[in-house]
């Protein structure tokens, strides 16, 4: 397999080439956008903005067909059986809240048990957790292990608590590990759980196939695959789709209003209120389809190359705390500094133009766990290359010398 041309997938990035000077480790936070997707956003709204599904003119039909493109090449990236089981929202947060609510108040009675993890975003806790002191519902948590993989044995016994669901990210969005999704898939499916995969880190690692997985839902961020921010997809048989309450209503999603009744649209309208994020489904079709030119395994082995020289350089360095793995990992590295806080640990590689993400990290259960008040998140994307890398240790050894002083 030939190498990654680095520089050349760099060059496609206009803020590299505006802000040479910064070394940018926040991609889990949100990814660089290539100028491809800036050029569609800005096309689209220099040239067709319209609303769309409502308009009888030219421009409104316009953009009606570019919004259901984007779901045609949404549902075909991640291989989705229907387009109708891609439905666009404002990104995984809104996603697993329509989930949440949804299944709530279709699916789920007094007494029933959901499967959550230890180190699951806020965004795949709080939602569920929103509902289940008023439907009566139980949460149970899958602890982990002492290198701080997902307990395997503990989760099949969890299992035999009989679910109703069972809801886990595919990549820890704080440690970089890749779960094992499928099998957890299979195991949740055989215990006859529903099952929802939170994809907001795992989309940019590899492209899901919803046959092969064969998870009922699946959600992701625009904005951590290279598109705009404000734009999400909700994935879901339609069969899982149907049993979801909708947790916003008005517009596209109405079939017909009295005040007597309201009776609703068919999928996916149903579950997309309001004026939908237009320009935002353009730029995540256009980060899709620029990201099919690119070879996936080149990307996949040049983020190891640097995890791999991220690691070595780190554990060279008295007094860093490594809490991530290095097996199993997706490319991102949460670490401290002694006993030192995070932030001023990320507010002196600020001063070297390195950014990287502090804190809690949208995960506060992990790092009661991981018994750290938190931690600095280096997250690494195809962009990045190995004088990044050396540039963080550098600044990470300074901030030693100088914490530790
Ligand atoms: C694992 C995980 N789930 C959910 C989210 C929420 O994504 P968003 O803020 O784009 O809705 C994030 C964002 O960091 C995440 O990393």
């Amino acid at each position: 397999m030939p190498a990654f041309d680095v520089q050349q997938f760099r060059q496609q990035f206009t803020f590299f080439q505006q802000q040479p000077d910064w070394v940018y480790l926040d991609n889990a936070a949100t990814m660089h956008k290539p100028q491809v997707v800036i050029e569609a956003v800005t096309r689209f709204y220099q040239q067709y903005n319209s609303n769309v599904h409502r308009g009888a003119h030219q421009l409104s039909q316009q953009a009606t067909a570019l919004f259901e493109q984007a779901r045609n090449t949404v549902a075909s990236y991640i291989n989705a059986q229907h387009l109708h089981e891609v439905i666009f929202c404002s990104g995984a947060t809104a996603a697993l809240n329509q989930i949440a609510f949804g299944l709530m108040h279709t699916v789920l009675q007094p007494g029933d048990r959901i499967l959550l993890t230890q180190l699951e975003h806020h965004a795949n806790i709080v939602p569920w957790q929103l509902h289940c002191q008023r439907f009566g519902v139980i949460i149970d948590v899958v602890p982990l292990t002492t290198d701080h993989q997902l307990d395997m044995l503990a989760y099949q016994q969890l299992l035999q608590l009989k679910p109703k669901v069972v809801s886990f990210s595919h990549i820890s969005n704080v440690l970089g590990h890749i779960q094992p999704v499928a099998e957890m898939v299979a195991l949740a499916k055989a215990a006859g759980a529903i099952t929802v995969v939170d994809g907001a880190q795992g989309i940019v690692y590899q492209q899901p196939d919803m046959q092969q997985l064969d998870c009922d839902f699946y959600v992701f961020s625009g904005h951590k695959l290279y598109g705009p921010t404000g734009i999400g997809v909700l994935y879901g048989k339609t069969t899982q789709l149907t049993r979801l309450t909708p947790i916003f209503a008005g517009g596209e999603m109405i079939d017909s209003v009295s005040f007597v009744n309201t009776t609703f649209n068919k999928l996916p309208f149903r579950l997309e209120a309001g004026t939908p994020n237009i320009a935002g489904a353009i730029g995540l079709s256009a980060a899709i389809e620029w990201l099919q030119k690119i070879n996936n395994k080149q990307i996949v082995q040049h983020k190891l190359l640097l995890l791999k020289e991220f690691y070595n350089g780190l554990t060279a360095i008295k007094g860093i705390d490594i809490l991530s793995s290095s097996v199993h990992n997706a490319g991102i590295v949460a670490l401290n500094v002694d006993s030192e806080h995070p932030a001023d640990v990320a507010e002196l590689l600020n001063q070297q133009k390195i950014a990287v993400r502090s804190g809690q990290h949208c995960a506060m259960p992990l790092f009661s766990y991981l018994a750290r008040p938190g931690a600095i998140r280096c997250s690494f994307a195809a962009y990045n290359t190995l004088d990044d890398v050396n540039r963080c240790l550098l600044a990470l050894e300074q901030a030693v010398e100088i914490l530790t002083a």
